[in-house]
This record gives C-alpha cells, sequence and structure tokens, in this order.
C-alpha cells in the first residue's frame, strides 16, 4: 500500500552520500521519511528500538492522535460508535472498511451466529487443562487449534474462504472464551443460542447453568457492547503488530490472531486491566491510603507502577477512558452497585492528576483504568478481563491481518539489528575450556 501523496523530500547527508528520501503525508497530515531504499543507497539502517519513531505501515483502519486525544475507526469518532453503534456493526465497519447496510449488518450477524458453535472434539480438548490455567494460555491455543478443524483456511493468501474464516473465528472465539471460564469455575459448558446477539450470547455462555433459566440484564448487554467498541482498534499497537508481522509470513488467520492473544497477555498491555484490579485489591489489603501508594510508585524502589496510568500514544488523555469513565459511574448506579473500589480508583486518579510526577511524564489513566471495574460489576472474575479484551480487539486484529494480507506490497517482516556481540573468535574444545 503506497499510493500515498508525498509532499517534500528529507535529505540526509551520511559517508560523504547527500541523498533525498520522499516524505510521505497521510491523510491525518501525519508525516514519516520513506527510508525503503536507505541501506540500499547508504549501507546503514536506523535503530529504533521499541519502534518509538516508525511507522511500520501505511494503514486506512484506525486514526489516532495521542496529543488531541483522538481516536477514530475508519474515519468515525469513538465517542459515536460508542454512543451509536453496537459492537458486530463495529466489527463490520472495520474488517470491511464502511458501515453495513441492514442486509449485509443482518448477513453478517447471521454468520457469526451460526458459526458460534466449536467442534466437538475441541470441546474435548478443555479436559486436558488443569483447573487452575489462566484462560489467555486456553484462549490462544485453543484459537491456533481452529486451524486443524478447517484446514483451507491455512493457505492465507487464497481469499475464497476469507469471509467464512473471518466469520468462523469472531462466531467461535466468545464461546471459546466463556468455555474456559466454565473449565475454570468446573461449570457444565452453556452452548452458544442462536436467539440471542453476540454480545448477550456471550453473557449466557458465560453465567447461564442449566438447573435454572438465565436473565439477560440489558444494561449489562449494552455495556459489553460500549467496552468490545472501545477495545475493538487501537492501530499498530503491540498485539496489532505482532498479527501483522506473524500475517506477513503468510501465515493463516487463526495462528496470527492466536499470537496478538498471546501479545496482549502482557501486563504492559491488555493484562493491565487485571493488574488495576489486584493493585487496587492489594492497596486495600495494605490498608493504604490513595496518597501512601502514589508515594510508593513515585519512590520507584518497590519497582511499582499505577496500573491503567500511561500510554505510549496518549500523552494527554485517553478518550477511551473517559468514554470508560462515565460508564463505569453510570452502570454501577443503574444495577445498584457500591463498590468501594471505584471509590479508590477514583481517589488515586485524582491524587495522580494534581502530582508532578505525573503531570511531568504526561501520564493520565488509560483504557484499562476503570474496565475492570466494570467488568466486576458483570460479575467477569479477574482472570477473564483480559480475555474480554481479546474478544473486544479481535476486529481490529482481523482488520489489520486483512489489510496486510491483501496488499500486494507486503513483505515479509524483518527488521535489522545492530550487532554488539563478540567479533569473530574460535570453537574451544571442551576439555581446553576454563
Ligand atoms: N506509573 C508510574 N510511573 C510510570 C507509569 C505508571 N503507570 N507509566 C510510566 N511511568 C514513568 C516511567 O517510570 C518513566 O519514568 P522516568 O522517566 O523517571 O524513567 C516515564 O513515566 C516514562 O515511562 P515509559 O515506561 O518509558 O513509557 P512508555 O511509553 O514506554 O510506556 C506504558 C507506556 C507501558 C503503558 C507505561 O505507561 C506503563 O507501564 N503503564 C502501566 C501499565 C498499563 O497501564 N498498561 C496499559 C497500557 S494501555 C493498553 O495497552 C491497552
Amino acid at each position: 500500500m503506497r499510493g500515498e501523496a508525498v509532499a517534500e523530500n528529507a535529505r540526509i547527508h551520511i559517508g560523504g552520500h547527500d541523498l533525498e528520501f520522499p516524505v510521505v503525508v497521510g491523510t491525518e497530515n501525519e508525516r514519516g521519511i520513506d527510508i525503503t531504499n536507505l541501506r540500499a543507497k547508504t549501507g546503514v539502517v536506523t535503530l529504533d528500538p521499541a519502534f518509538m519513531n516508525t511507522a511500520s505501515t501505511v494503514s486506512s483502519v484506525t486514526h489516532l492522535d495521542g496529543e488531541k486525544g483522538i481516536l477514530r475507526y475508519r474515519g468515525i469518532p469513538i465517542e459515536e460508535l460508542g454512543e451509536k453503534s453496537t459492537f458486530v456493526e463495529t466489527a463490520y465497519l472495520l474488517i470491511y472498511g464502511k458501515l453495513p447496510t441492514r442486509p449485509e449488518l443482518d448477513g453478517f450477524q447471521r454468520l457469526l451466529t451460526r458459526h458460534s458453535m466449536i467442534h466437538e472434539d475441541m470441546r474435548r480438548f478443555f479436559d486436558g487443562y488443569p483447573i487452575t490455567a489462566h484462560p489467555m494460555a486456553i484462549l490462544s491455543a485453543m484459537v491456533t487449534s481452529l486451524s486443524s478443524f478447517y484446514p483451507y483456511a491455512l493457505n492465507a493468501k487464497d481469499d475464497q474462504y476469507r469471509d467464512i474464516t473471518i466469520a468462523r473465528l469472531m462466531g467461535k472465539l466468545p464461546t471459546i472464551a466463556a468455555f474456559s471460564y466454565k473449565k475454570n469455575i468446573g461449570h457444565p459448558f452453556i452452548y452458544p443460542r442462536n436467539d440471542l446477539d453476540y454480545c448477550a450470547n456471550f453473557l449466557h455462555m458465560m453465567f447461564a447453568v442449566p438447573a435454572e433459566p438465565y436473565k439477560m440484564n440489558e444494561v449489562a448487554v449494552r455495556a459489553l457492547n460500549l467496552l468490545l467498541i472501545l477495545h475493538a482498534d487501537h492501530e499498530q499497537n503491540c498485539s496489532t503488530s505482532t498479527v501483522r508481522m506473524v500475517g506477513s509470513a503468510h501465515t493463516n488467520l487463526f495462528a496470527s490472531i492466536s499470537a496478538g492473544i498471546c501479545a496482549l497477555w502482557g501486563p504492559l498491555h491488555g493484562g493491565a486491566n487485571q493488574e488495576v484490579v489486584e493493585m487496587l485489591e492489594d492497596i486495600g489489603e495494605r490498608g493504604l491510603t490513595a496518597k501512601q501508594f502514589i508515594d510508593q510508585v513515585k519512590d520507584k524502589k518497590a519497582g511499582l507502577r499505577l496500573m491503567g496510568f500511561g500510554h505510549r500514544v496518549y500523552k494527554n488523555f485517553d478518550p477511551r477512558a473517559k468514554i470508560i469513565k462515565k460508564a463505569c459511574d453510570e452502570l454501577l448506579q443503574k444495577l445498584g452497585i457500591h463498590d468501594p473500589m471505584l471509590d479508590l480508583a477514583l481517589e488515586l486518579e485524582e491524587t495522580a492528576l494534581r502530582d508532578s510526577y505525573f503531570v511531568e511524564r504526561k501520564l493520565y489513566p488509560n483504557v484499562d483504568f476503570y474496565s475492570g471495574i466494570i467488568y466486576r460489576a458483570l460479575g467477569v472474575p479477574t482472570q477473564m478481563f483480559t480475555v474480554l479484551f481479546a474478544l473486544g480487539r479481535l476486529p481490529g486484529w482481523i482488520a489489520h491481518w486483512k489489510e496486510m494480507i491483501e496488499d500486494p506490497t507486503t513483505k515479509i517482516g524483518r527488521p535489522r539489528q545492530i550487532y554488539m556481540g563478540p567479533t569473530q573468535t574460535h570453537y574451544v574444545p571442551l576439555e581446553q575450556r576454563q
């Protein structure tokens, strides 16, 4: 995908060469020096650990501006989608690049519903896990295992089965997620119900038991829709970049997404929502005030971070955190829940936002700061928080994988390095080594 506007050239002077490189301008005026030919022309590469300054691709899925706190999927502000859309509609928007018409939306919803069951042989995989297994371990393994049941999805470049593979993955992930929870608590698996929509069906599979009818709570369904919409994409973050990197080797969709799930699991990424609630519990158990905990974080000796704060890209505020904070307040009120954890979170936020340590470093609450409190109110156990993040992020991962695989200019991802190890040395026989 290289058909973008070029506004000017950047000049690089190195090793006696004076070379020009095009500056690519995106539709939101982001500018990037296209150094594709730098090494070929000069013999040098760029060094950018953690990709702080590197645009790994041109993409038309999501725009975010960390300074202005803007997040838009396919051009539509997250605030509008959060208020007016559903998760399934937002998924369609991300994956297929436009809002669906009524027949398109109904057709997509129907496909997801019809493909929500997993093969009975796959259901038996769950028996092999210990009861203590983290649901993210199960989720990633099950998603890559899907490739063994749908061998025609193995050829990533073959677009004949692409839509059905996407529908299968989106349809089955809630089932796998809910089964991993049921495994964890030793309850019987609850099979999907085709009369329920995506989010309601997930809550049903999570919380229904065969012994009595399950009463669907519409407030909970709406809250889940909102949370999944807010998590649905975030351009080239760690897990999405992982999905693209793995997929760039023409790895099938299931395996590429499984790699993204593993990346998301890390506590500095999607694992942070679990860490936030564990941090709040820990503060409560140790009887610390918000100020005392903030002091420990600033002190750095304890190696603590205020989890749910800070973001690589957002340096003013995270627009998702604003929406989630409001939704969290409203949900607890509607469900009549008073959660002391929310009071503590509010106090921590206020204390941190007044503190020069956080102000100077531009650390603000991120999407994970309040999402865990909503999940708790919905009855979701802490270990499942990152699984819910994965459910939400799935359409974003799929959209990026699809964009990458359908782009004829995509090459396998293969960064360079600057080698700092020993220069040539020789093999020493074992008996001569000291
Ligand atoms: N609490 C305390 N100090 C922090 C925090 C925090 N949450 N985040 C950053 N800092 C400090 C760092 O110690 C560092 O201080 P220094 O300049 O004195 O060394 C400075 O702020 C810059 O931090 P970096 O880690 O360099 O910032 P980076 O952009 O690499 O990291 C990250 C971003 C990983 C999100 C970080 O802010 C963090 O660890 N936050 C807590 C975990 C979290 O909430 N993750 C979820 C992110 S959102 C998501 O993935 C969905």
